[in-house]
């Protein structure tokens, strides 16, 4: 069901939910969301993206898998590497007030690595969610071509938003690329970017209660008038 929610609205409402319950959403629902999201804007319209999404027992079959790979100790392997890679000063301050803020919510000490450890196999886990989109790109292709998928990816969150229909971007999905591989339809020559959970929000969960702040807008744009 479509809601009456602006882009306004959307943006403003819309944040990373990470426990979701078991609900599937309709077939017909989805398929309108990335049918609308193919009219996004690419360079030179060369539209980049590929989503493969995976339900159902494929679902449960790939979260197994991953781990199988995980309790074998099998490091991530993302083609590209992850956005948390080389962070520096604020950028990698901010990354720390992210992680900061998810584990006071969840009531873990930063400084308990096995408890952080064990909430960050969740990702995996899809969150719970009945949903998992996988992002890929030509593995030729470079960060100007990454930033048509981001558009694509961003339209998505926005889309369910405005549909009541919650999701995590996580790059944590292109960390262990060959599962994915054996399970969901990626096009030859495709590396994964980044993937996403999706379907309806557990409300009841403190996971969702996290709420990331943002920089004020004189420190992340300027206005020049006059030289
Ligand atoms: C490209 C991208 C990758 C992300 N990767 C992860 C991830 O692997 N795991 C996770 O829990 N959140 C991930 N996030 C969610 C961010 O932490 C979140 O968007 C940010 O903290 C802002 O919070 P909000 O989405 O609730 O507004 C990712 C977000 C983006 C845009």
């Amino acid at each position: 069901m479509t809601s009456k929610l602006s882009i306004t609205e959307a943006i403003r409402s819309r944040y990373s939910v990470r426990a979701f319950l078991p609900d599937p959403v309709p077939e017909d629902v989805l398929h309108e969301i990335f049918d609308i999201a193919r009219l996004v804007p690419s360079n030179s319209n060369t539209q980049p993206w590929h989503v493969a999404v995976v339900s159902g027992s494929a679902r449960d079959a790939l979260e197994k898998r991953i781990f199988e790979r995980i309790g074998a100790g099998e490091k991530p392997s993302p083609t590209w590497p992850s956005g948390g890679v080389g962070l520096k000063g604020d950028y990698k301050q901010r990354q720390i007030d992210c992680a900061r803020g998810y584990y006071e919510v969840m009531g873990i000490e930063y400084e308990d690595r096995p408890a952080r450890q064990k909430l960050l196999l969740n990702n995996w886990r899809f969150f719970g969610a009945p949903h998992a989109a996988f992002f890929s790109m030509p593995e030729t292709m470079h960060r100007a071509n990454a930033l048509d998928v981001g558009i694509f990816v961003q339209s998505i969150m926005l889309l369910m938003a405005e549909r009541g229909i919650a999701s995590c971007p996580q790059g944590a999905l292109a960390s262990y690329p060959e599962p994915v591989r054996e399970i969901a339809e990626i096009p030859e020559g495709n590396a994964i970017l980044c993937g996403m959970s999706f379907g309806y929000e557990d409300p009841e969960a403190k996971a969702n209660e996290v709420r990331m702040d943002r920089e004020p807008l004189a420190r992340i744009a300027s206005f020049t008038n006059e030289v």
